[in-house]
């Protein structure tokens, strides 16, 4: 008996697999292809260390607010706040040091129990090889605390298929100006 239900449902699993073949015509919509008809071989790990300058002070700040709502000046979180950001990513801390690309996007105020930001970034990299490149990030900033971890949703050019996470560690943050220094550790693989 097993066995006759056994044969029956494996004719009916040939008659739908031949229905279907026959009926699946291309459409030219998608398709299967190799990794390496891409160009890509063997997934690989890469680190980056870098510094992000967040300028707001001054007569050429790199980050400007864009927008804010009408309770922002009265929420101790500054809720609400909306920046855009085109800060300059180092080798060193310092702001003269060799410059390899830029952090481009938006950061705002998102959380109102604790400062968090919401970061919607693309790193912008100059530097050798990766000149042209970038990396996209898409997290959550809480600016207080000592390491702030974010990921990287992914990439452009050598970063396609990038995924991974930054590691946000400020360095110096001058309360009088609101300009800020943060070291980045980012881990991604790619191809
Ligand atoms: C906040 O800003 C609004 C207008 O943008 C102003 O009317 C109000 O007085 C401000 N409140 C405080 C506490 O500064
Ligand atoms: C990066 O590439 C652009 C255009 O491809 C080129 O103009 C520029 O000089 C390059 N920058 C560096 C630092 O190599």
């Amino acid at each position: 008996m097993a066995r006759e239900i056994f044969t029956f449902l494996s004719s009916l699993t040939l008659i739908f697999l031949f229905t279907h073949l026959a009926t699946a015509k291309p459409t030219g919509f998608s398709r299967t292809l190799s990794p390496s008809s891409l160009g890509l071989r063997k997934e690989k790990l890469t680190h980056l260390h870098f510094y992000f300058h967040d300028i707001v002070s001054g007569r050429n700040p790199t980050a400007v607010k864009v927008a804010e709502a009408l309770m922002t000046n009265t929420s101790l979180t500054g809720f609400g706040l909306v920046s855009m950001a085109d800060d300059p990513l180092t080798t060193g801390p310092e702001r003269g040091s060799k410059l390899v690309g830029k952090a481009q996007g938006i950061y705002a105020s998102a959380a109102q129990d604790e400062v968090g930001l919401l970061m919607v970034l693309n790193f912008a990299f100059i530097e050798g090889k990766y000149n042209g490149s970038y990396l996209s990030l898409l997290g959550r900033n809480t600016v207080f605390s000592t390491v702030r971890e974010m990921p990287i949703v992914g990439g452009s050019g050598l970063f396609r298929f990038a995924r991974g996470f930054a590691q946000a560690k400020t360095h110096t943050f001058d309360l009088q100006t609101g300009d800020a220094v943060v070291e980045y550790n980012v881990y991604v693989a790619h191809y």
